[in-house]
């Protein structure tokens, strides 16, 4: 029989008052990927940041090999064997790959760094993933697809006996993707141990031979993948909801195209980035902006809302007399709200904390009778809404936002523009890292903004998630607008549009 060579037992973690984990214990076992699942906030990150020596447990041990082991600092845990790659992007953007790669673990010769064989074997590992960049280009210039695989790669430098995966796959295209889980099925079969955390069930069943189930800082069980099927992991992630869940999936009626227009774009183009793009969204629509990844989704509403410059083009939203007035990008951002990809660099301020992450796009209504001073009340009381409309995990309001799960600090995003009263929301993957009790939530939460009147153009990778919501799809391709769908468009349909 396979020995575990990761034993971690009776593993306890409180922050505060906050019993994240209650005793868990978990094992992983050579030439094996063991999916770690749960609900946001549920505690896996922080049962591999304890395995990780990035933080102390508070009661429980851990064994490899059978051996005890603690790890006061992460550097002990790479050195024995383990490599994490993290769920948020911990990377330097103004720093080139190669210098990330090693930051301060370069190879050297007789004392000196070689940076030759440092950038040779950056090369390599980097081809691992198919990915034929320069070494020396800079992080910041990649996108999130991209830096996903350079952390990937850093991960792998280290030859590790234990690798884990924090949500790896939830910024990868699919073609990305199915090179990471070959790069996994070699680890695999060349003996490592592999923990998978992820929210996507159909990866489960791809990839993982064992899964592992945390609720609420308990197991809610663990079993082999053969034994279990989607329905049983649905129901022990989160019990009772599942019944609710699969009633929500309904889209609203399309709009129609005599609502009055909300947003009008006209030959928006950045060069060698979007070509020529042009089209109208009427209030309470959901669009959904539908490609592969690359064919330009994510530049586009970036260059729509002034985030990144635009070489030609206009917008139009109404005045207030509900005319069609040409407005700046830069100035959109006053008029619309913009849910980005990668919540690290455009999203948070990581050192504030959830309130003032909340409130910060949302100041001005929050000012008392004194102008220019906060209303203490009304905004605790803008926090509490939003909080409990998307069920966030979150100790207490002052909490710094770094102290969130990853899918609470999704949640604290979509709060913070929902206080805000805008006609128009650009969602740009909303759902990544949510859970989908979650994730049924946001969809929730859009079909609501739809009803009340506002219009949502939005990107999910995810394509039923995308179908479930949208009422017309704009299908992009390299860059430019090919085709415009209606509601009712099929999968296939679809998927042979972005194909083109
Ligand atoms: N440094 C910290 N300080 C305070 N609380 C923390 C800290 N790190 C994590 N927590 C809390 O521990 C709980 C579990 O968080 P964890 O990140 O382990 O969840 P998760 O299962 O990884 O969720 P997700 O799927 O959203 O990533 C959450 O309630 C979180 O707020
Ligand atoms: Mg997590």
């Amino acid at each position: 029989m396979n020995e575990a060579i990761l034993q971690m037992r009776q593993i306890t973690k409180s922050f505060s008052a906050n019993k994240v984990l209650r005793g868990i214990d978990l094992e992983a076992y050579k030439g094996e990927v063991l999916a770690l699942i749960g609900a946001n906030g549920a505690g896996k990150s922080t049962m591999m940041n304890i395995l990780c020596g990035i933080y102390q447990e508070d009661g429980g041990e851990i064994l490899i090999d059978g051996k005890p082991v603690k790890f006061k600092h992460p550097t002990e845990a790479i050195e024995r064997g383990i490599a994490f790659v993290q769920q948020e992007m911990a990377l330097m953007p103004t720093m080139s790959i190669v210098d990330n790669l090693y930051l301060n673990n370069f190879q050297t010769k007789g004392g000196l760094i070689d940076y030759k064989k440092s950038k040779r074997k950056c090369v390599e590992v980097l081809k691992k993933l198919g990915c034929n960049y320069s070494p020396d280009t800079l992080v910041g210039s990649l996108g999130a697809g991209d830096r996903q695989l350079v952390q990937i790669s850093r991960a792998l430098l280290s030859n590790p006996q234990i690798i884990i995966f924090d949500e790896a796959t939830s910024s990868l295209t699919l073609p990305e993707k199915e090179r990471l889980f070959k790069v996994i099925e070699q680890l695999r079969r060349e003996n490592v141990a592999i923990i998978y955390i992820t929210h996507m069930m159909d990866e489960i069943f791809t990839i993982c031979q064992r899964v592992m189930v945390l609720r609420g800082g308990i197991t809610a069980g663990k079993d082999l993948v053969s034994n279990v099927t989607h329905a049983d992991l649905v129901q022990m992630m989160i019990g009772d909801k599942v019944k609710e869940l699969t009633e929500k999936n309904s889209k609203s009626a399309a709009v129609s195209k005599e609502a009055p227009v909300v947003m009008k774009v006209e030959h928006l183009t950045r060069k060698g980035v979007v070509d020529d793009i042009s089209f109208e969204i009427h209030e309470g629509e959901v669009v959904g902006l539908w490609g592969l990844m690359g064919a330009g989704r994510t530049e586009t509403v970036r260059c729509i809302t002034g985030l990144d410059p635009i070489d030609e083009g206009t917008i139009y939203i109404p005045d207030r007399d509900a005319q069609l007035k040409q407005v700046s990008p830069k100035k959109m951002i006053g008029n619309v709200a913009i849910v980005t990809e990668d919540r690290r660099v455009d999203g948070l301020a990581l050192e504030m904390s959830v309130k003032d992450n909340m409130t910060s796009a949302n100041l001005k209504n929050l000012t008392g009778r004194i102008p220019g001073f906060i209303d203490k009340k009304k905004e605790l009381d803008v926090c509490e809404t939003y909080i409990r409309r998307l069920e966030t995990k979150v100790a207490n309001l002052n909490q710094p936002i770094s102290t969130l799960s990853g899918g609470n600090q999704q949640k604290v995003i979509l709060g913070r523009w929902l206080q805000k009263k805008l006609k128009i929301f650009i969602l740009d993957e909303p759902t990544r890292g949510l859970d989908i009790g979650a994730k049924a939530d946001v969809m929730k939460v859009i079909r609501e903004l739809s009803e009340k009147g506002t219009a949502v153009l939005v990107i999910m990778s995810d394509i039923d998630e995308l179908m479930s919501v949208s009422q017309r799809y704009l299908v992009m391709h390299n860059g430019r607008l090919v085709q415009e769908l209606p509601g009712g468009a099929t999968q296939t349909e679809l998927m042979a549009a972005a194909l083109q």
